[in-house]
């Protein structure tokens, strides 16, 4: 992440920062919006700089975090669907080292932008446009597009994924109620396909959070001090909020539990809200008469497996 940083300073002092904040501006607003994109929203360079300026961290850090939980599968070969600026192959050179990654876009800008990001690793960079062939990988993902694509373009997406990827799909949404929803259409898509879903449900069933609450979860990102001036903001930290849907062609072992809310404290008690197959959603009370894993507990994040080893 450092030299993610670092890069991304070296390219924006090539911008003046009036016009970056402009265009920051007006993709908030976009992105904000929510609707499908019926054109590329990263109109020019300065757009893709703005977007790189003010999302790649974030959204690096929510890709990473969603590839961390994939089990071990050996991963040698990445290609990435709407991948932008290159978040999706920074993460996955993060998370899975030795990886080779090919980043698809449709704005050549947010390429070029990217590959000069970039200019120390060895990704590639294909224009590309949804419907285009899409080359076979280890590992195919797609973060924070669907939200720009109509129903048939979601639809066309992940079945290009699915299609393209010899073992694993991630996909990366905001953690919103909407981008939860499109995470949930996108999973069905791939059980019914045969797929199995690794992360983050430890079961293949139906979600339990339907129609009650949306799963999301949340990675910190600190902000430099250009991301603070661009975003209007004091903190030195932001959550980025995801929802994403992590999904192997061949089953792998899943998680007996996972905590999908911040975890309660009281005096004596901690309270989670584990997704389990059994119960779906609900919470569990570890009180400190458990001990050890009472003391796991209260180690417990948001978004972390449990019960942890060794307790599972
Ligand atoms: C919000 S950006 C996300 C970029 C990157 N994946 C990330 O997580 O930072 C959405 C990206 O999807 C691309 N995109 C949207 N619709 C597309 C389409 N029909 N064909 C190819 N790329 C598309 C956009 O050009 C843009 O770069």
């Amino acid at each position: 992440m450092p030299e993610l940083r670092e890069a991304l300073d070296e390219v924006l002092r090539d911008v003046p920062p009036a016009r970056v904040a402009e265009s920051v501006r007006r993709l908030i607003t976009e992105y904000r919006g929510g609707a499908p994109a019926d054109e590329p929203l990263l109109r020019d360079m300065v757009d893709a700089t703005a977007y790189a300026a003010y999302r790649m961290p974030a959204t690096h850090a929510a890709i990473a975090a969603a590839f961390g939980q994939l089990p071990p599968l050996g991963l040698s070969s990445h290609v990435d669907l709407g991948g932008g600026t290159g978040a999706g192959a920074w993460a996955a050179r993060d998370v899975f080292g030795r990886i080779e990654s090919t980043v698809l876009d449709q704005v050549p800008e947010a390429l070029r932008l990217g590959r000069r990001i970039a200019a120390a690793e060895s990704f590639a960079w294909q224009e590309w446009r949804l419907g285009e062939p899409v080359p076979e990988a280890d590992l195919v993902t797609a973060s924070y597009v669907l939200t720009e694509l109509d129903e048939q373009g979601r639809a066309t997406l992940v079945e290009q994924a699915r299609a393209a990827a010899r073992k694993a799909v991630v996909l990366v949404e905001p953690g919103t109620p909407q981008g939860y929803r499109r995470i949930l259409d996108a999973r069905e898509v791939l059980i019914a396909a045969g797929w199995h879903v690794a992360a983050p449900c430890p079961h293949q069933l139906a979600c339990g959070m339907q129609g009650r609450d949306w799963c999301h979860f949340a990675a910190r990102v600190n902000r430099s001090a250009l991301h603070r001036r661009l975003k209007d903001a004091s903190l030195g930290y932001e959550d980025e909020k995801y929802s994403f849907v992590a999904a192997t062609r061949e089953p792998v072992p899943n998680a007996v539990g996972r905590v999908v809310r911040h975890p309660a404290f009281r005096k004596g008690l901690v309270t989670l809200q584990v997704c389990r197959p059994a119960t779906t959603v609900g919470p569990l009370l570890v009180p400190k008469r458990e001990g050890p894993l009472y003391k796991a507990a209260r180690d417990a994040e948001w978004g972390d497996q449990w019960p942890p080893h060794p307790f599972v």
